[in-house]
């Protein structure tokens, strides 16, 4: 039996580092993206910082810290939310080598970077809505 009443462990935002983990793990991201030649010019602002506030919300949200995100923008429906940003293979890898190297440069405990790629890995997939470009002679798979 679990008692509900007993003190839960820590939250994984808390297990990262809480607050100044995100800061500069995005921080740490938008630096990256600010020079990408593929990744730049998709943002509609000249001035990145708003967008990287919104992805450090929404990630803090996301890993059971402050709900800021939610109470600002509503719910967070990234896919639609992306509907406008032509989001390819290449696109995806860009974002996600940047985060990776962001990731790194923070020096988590294995574990917890281990579950932070895979988070981000699916993600970035769940993002793309420019399919792969199918191999010669293959017949693309009805989307439904
Ligand atoms: C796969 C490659 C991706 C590309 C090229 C991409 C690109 C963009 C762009 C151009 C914006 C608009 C910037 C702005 O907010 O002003 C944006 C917004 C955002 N992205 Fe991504 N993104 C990608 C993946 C992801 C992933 C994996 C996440 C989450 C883990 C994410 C989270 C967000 C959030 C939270 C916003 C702000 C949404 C809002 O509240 O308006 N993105 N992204």
């Amino acid at each position: 039996m679990t008692d509900s009443n007993a003190p839960s462990g820590p939250t994984p935002y808390e297990q990262f580092g809480g607050h100044e983990f995100f800061v500069r793990l995005v921080h740490a991201f938008y630096v990256r993206v600010a020079v990408d030649p593929v990744m730049r010019p998709m943002y509609p602002d000249q001035d990145l910082g708003p967008a990287e506030d919104r992805l450090r919300l929404f990630l803090e949200q996301y890993w059971g810290g402050p709900t800021t995100y939610s109470d600002e923008r509503g719910h967070p429906r990234l896919r639609m939310r992306h509907a406008d940003f032509a989001i390819d293979a290449v696109a995806r890898e860009h974002w996600l080598a940047h985060m990776h190297d962001a990731l790194l440069e923070q020096g988590l405990p294995q574990e917890d970077a281990v579950t932070l790629w895979n988070y981000f890995v699916g993600a970035a997939h769940a993002m793309q809505n420019i399919p792969d470009e199918l191999p010669p002679g293959a017949t693309p798979v009805a989307q439904s």
